[in-house]
């Protein structure tokens, strides 16, 4: 099969189309036809070096891309209710030494996977799994968010693929919504219901939200990091929770951190995408598509020989809603 590869760590030109073999197909695999991936942040990181510890038993030319959509054209002996033909978006098995979604076939776990609702098309689902639901287990889960209709929350990194669905989340599930992005983006994040978008650019997101919410907020969900939110407890009321999606740099030191927040009278989450179960988190997602709850983040699609852009664009860290790779057939 053909897939976007690269032969070492570097830069986004170290991409190439090359034959690979065929993922081999698990007992309970799915193998998907890849019609378009997803482009997520961690990719470039990936690609860069920068995780590449996960990587230690992976050799290359190494496939990257975390998220698909695609039709079903095998399964494995215990695939459960999954059959030949079904429109399907999911996840990856990178991290378990398969090639990623950046190819023409990939093999994934059964439970990272779900049906693709009729009215849903392939690149508005390959634009979910690691965006949405890291969002929708950052908001919602009980070990993290778990918000609850009146509540208050910051979306930091609001206008992204992870901000686009999370906004929206939050809004459905009856919060009053604050985000942060440039002034490009303030009007977009309207459309998206929010209730306070705050120009992280020239306004002061500390002035902002006191206005707003005057005995603090009960939710930051921080996409950005890096310092970006000055001192976020400081934006908490008593008890609020900091979850802190972990980008590069984990944004701290996980204990110190850990420890700070609780002397404060808040908490701090550092939270990971969990993928192991990834298709229930999907199949309420789509659904929400599907119910016109939820509109698609904008999407900026690229040719499959257009990967070398489209790295370049994720990378420059301003992409409002999602990148997607149409890599087969037809996309709608
Ligand atoms: N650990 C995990 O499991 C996990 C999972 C998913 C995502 N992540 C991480 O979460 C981060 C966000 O992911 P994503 O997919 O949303 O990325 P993305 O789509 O690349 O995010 C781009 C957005 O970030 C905004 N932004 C940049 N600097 C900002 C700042 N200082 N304040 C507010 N907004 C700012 C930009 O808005 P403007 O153009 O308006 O500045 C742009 O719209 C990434 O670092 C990603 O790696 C981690």
């Amino acid at each position: 099969m053909k897939a976007a590869a690269i032969r070492r760590w570097g830069d986004a030109t170290e991409f190439q189309i090359v034959e690979v073999p065929l993922p081999d197909l698990g007992d309970e695999d799915i193998l998907v036809k890849v019609t378009c991936a997803g482009i997520n942040p961690a990719d470039w990181k990936m690609r860069a070096g920068f995780l590449s510890d996960a990587f230690l038993n992976t050799a290359f030319p190494l496939v990257l891309g975390l998220d698909a959509a695609g039709v079903v054209v095998a399964v494995g002996d215990n695939a459960g209710e999954f059959t030949k033909g079904q429109r399907v978006v999911c996840g990856n098995n990178l991290f378990q030494g398969k090639p990623g979604t950046y190819a023409e076939y990939l093999a994934v776990d059964k439970r990272k996977v779900t049906l693709i609702p009729e009215h849903v098309g392939f690149e508005t689902a390959a634009a979910i799994p690691t965006a949405g639901v890291t969002a929708w287990q950052a908001l919602f889960a009980k070990d993290k968010g778990a918000l609850k209709s009146g509540q208050t929350v910051l979306i930091n990194g609001a206008a992204g693929g992870l901000g686009s669905f999370a906004v929206q989340f939050a809004k459905w599930a009856g919060a009053d919504v604050a985000t942060t992005s440039s002034n490009a983006n303030l009007d977009y994040l309207t459309s998206l219901g929010a209730d306070l978008p705050i120009d992280y650019k020239t306004q002061d997101i500390r002035d902002e939200i006191f206005k707003w919410a005057p005995q603090g907020l009960d939710l930051i969900v921080d996409a950005v990091s890096g310092g970006s939110l000055g001192d976020a407890f400081a934006l908490l009321r008593p008890g609020g929770k900091l979850i802190s999606i972990a980008t590069l740099d984990v944004d701290g030191d996980v204990q110190r951190d850990t420890a700070e927040a609780k002397k404060r009278g808040v908490v701090k989450i550092f939270a990971l995408l969990n993928d192991e179960q990834m298709g229930e988190d999907l199949k309420a997602i789509v659904a929400l598509m599907a119910s016109s709850e939820l509109v698609s983040p904008p999407i900026k699609s690229f040719q499959f020989d257009q990967i070398v852009e489209a790295h370049e664009e994720i990378e420059g860290g301003h992409v409002r809603g999602k990148l997607v790779l149409n890599i087969a057939g037809d996309h709608s």
